[in-house]
């Protein structure tokens, strides 16, 4: 199927086939898509909690608006950011570049002085919307790869972040929760399976200039 047709049978599931499970393959192509979403600067602020335990996600429903999705899912994505975001951080993505691209240290420097000094000065409220617009990036890369890969899923910011924190344990990794994406195979009779898709006309949407 094209890209367009594989967008048309996306949607966002609102019943998932709980006795269905993605293959350890499948699971393997949304980690290295999201490893591969593009990201300012490419410092890769977003991580990606893969949770594929009932007994968390039977936990999870309560601070999801009781949304069933996040239980019902073979795996829950969990898009993160850090708590806080330091400089250290920027060292390490350019000791990264050296160590793939074998780049001299007098080109990168220049750089990575620019980037540190940017991230020490801005406020980590800034930072925090910075990364944000990052993890949303990520989430779109997943889910247009997963329709791709015939994969179902559901984009949820309908969540309590807090709570999340606290039932993943993510504190200990420095982590915040920032979007979910349930993901696994829609159930048979979930009641949007076959509901027409709702879109404005294309050209309502977008705006040619020539
Ligand atoms: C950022 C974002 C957050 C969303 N949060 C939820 C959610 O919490 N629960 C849910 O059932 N759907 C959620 N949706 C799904 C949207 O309602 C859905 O994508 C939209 O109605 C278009 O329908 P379609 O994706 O099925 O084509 C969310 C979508 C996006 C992009």
């Amino acid at each position: 199927m094209n890209s367009i047709e594989n967008l048309q049978w996306r949607y966002a599931v609102k019943k998932f086939d709980e006795h269905k499970f993605l293959s350890e393959e499948q699971i393997n192509i949304l980690k290295e898509a999201f490893n591969l979403t593009a990201t300012s600067y490419g410092l890769q602020p977003v991580k990606m909690v893969v949770v594929k335990n009932k007994d968390l996600q039977q936990q999870l429903v309560a601070h999801s608006w009781n949304q069933h999705q996040v239980v019902q899912a073979s795996h829950l994505l969990v898009l993160c950011i850090p708590k806080e975001l330091t400089s250290e951080h920027v060292e390490s993505y350019f000791k990264l570049v050296k160590d793939i691209r074998n780049t001299p240290d007098e080109i990168l420097n220049p750089f990575k002085k620019f980037l540190a000094n940017d991230i020490e000065n801005k406020s980590q409220e800034v930072l925090f919307h910075w990364m944000k617009n990052q993890a949303y990036i990520a989430l779109g890369n997943l889910m247009t790869v997963a329709a791709n890969e015939k994969i179902d899923s559901c984009p949820m910011e309908g969540f309590v972040p807090e709570k999340y924190d606290e039932v993943l344990g993510l504190d200990k990794y420095n982590l915040q929760s920032i979007l979910v994406l349930p993901v696994g195979f829609r159930a048979e009779d979930d009641y949007m399976k076959d509901l027409k898709k709702v879109r404005r006309k294309t050209e309502e949407v977008v705006i040619e200039l020539s």
